[in-house]
């Protein structure tokens, strides 16, 4: 079984949805407020976890209600949380506006994920037993670098969701085998205008980049292979959060098992598809039978 090892945060989403965000200076009144488990480490954690793999989570909560949440949110899915630590003081929480398109913006407070600012006894032991570690940009920089190199020194491939973005130092791209970025987010890296030209500038820095489109789809560019382009299936969009990670999770596990990388692009698609129909981040993400169903219908 593929083993999956994720480097990052825990959040807890503090949702709200309104008919439109509002402006700068605007007050807008609401529907409903909700808390749901989320951040970008444990929604890739719970995501592979329900595609099929071993999963086990690095990072940190709060000695708080929301961190025992978060730890149960991940276990529910069969992640093991050995080293997922417990701190003194608040867990990380993200403030999300949902508007009625199912397209969303946030606010992250990082909270017990800022003090994942190195790897400490263990983590690198665990790395070294992962098929692929998966790592973004929630907790500090020097965590991620620190992750990345101990894969590469175990031989194990590294996945990297630039999010959020910020300027990635050349010892942490040197590390990294598949970026996976969003529009935005490959826009913002590059300071290009245009994402299959951000693609190609990111070429450069990693050996492989998916950059994902939302419902345009993504595509893939390799240095030794032709680029790629999948569609994503039409739906209609709920709620957008957690399917970029729903997305990375999918991909990881379907790649580490091989399958091609066409294939393994439009299984991920499928399962990002499935989250975005529902509410929610990792409660919204689909398991291994549905993303089949989906994908083969
Ligand atoms: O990618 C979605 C996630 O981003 C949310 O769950 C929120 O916690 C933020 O980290």
């Amino acid at each position: 079984m593929t083993h999956v090892v994720v480097l990052g945060s825990a959040n807890m989403d503090l949702v709200v949805r309104v008919a439109r965000a509002p402006r700068h200076g605007e007050t807008v009144t609401g529907r409903e407020f909700r808390t749901a488990p989320g951040g970008k480490g444990a929604n890739q954690a719970i995501a592979a976890a329900r595609c099929g793999a071993t999963v086990s989570m690095i990072g940190a909560v709060g000695d708080d209600g929301f961190g025992t949440r978060l730890r149960s949110a991940l276990e529910h899915s069969g992640v093991d949380t050995d080293l997922l630590r417990t701190v003194e003081g608040r867990s990380g929480t993200a403030h999300i506006v949902v508007d009625d398109d199912g397209g969303n913006a946030i606010v992250v407070i990082p909270g017990a994920n800022g003090t994942v600012d190195h790897l400490v006894p263990g983590d690198e032991g665990l790395i070294a037993t992962a098929d692929v570690l998966l790592l973004q940009l929630e907790i500090p920089l020097a965590a991620v670098v620190a992750g990345a190199r101990a894969a590469r020194a175990h031989g194990v491939r590294t996945v990297l969701t630039p999010s959020p973005a910020r300027p990635l130092p050349p010892e942490l791209l040197g590390a990294v085998d598949l970026l996976v970025a969003n529009e935005s987010e490959a826009l913002a890296l590059t300071g290009r205008a245009d994402p299959v030209d951000a693609a190609h500038d990111l070429l450069a820095d990693v050996p492989e980049v998916v950059v994902t489109l939302g419902s345009a789809g993504s595509f893939h560019l390799r240095r030794d292979a032709e680029p790629l382009a999948v569609a994503a299936p039409r739906v209609t969009a709920v709620d957008t959060t957690g399917a970029g990670d729903t997305f990375v999770g999918a991909l990881a596990v379907a790649l580490a098992e091989g399958r091609p990388v066409q294939d393994a692009l439009r299984w991920a698609a499928a399962a990002a598809a499935l989250c975005v129909q529902r509410e929610g981040a990792s409660a919204s993400m689909p398991y291994r039978s549905e993303i089949d169903t989906r994908f083969t219908s």
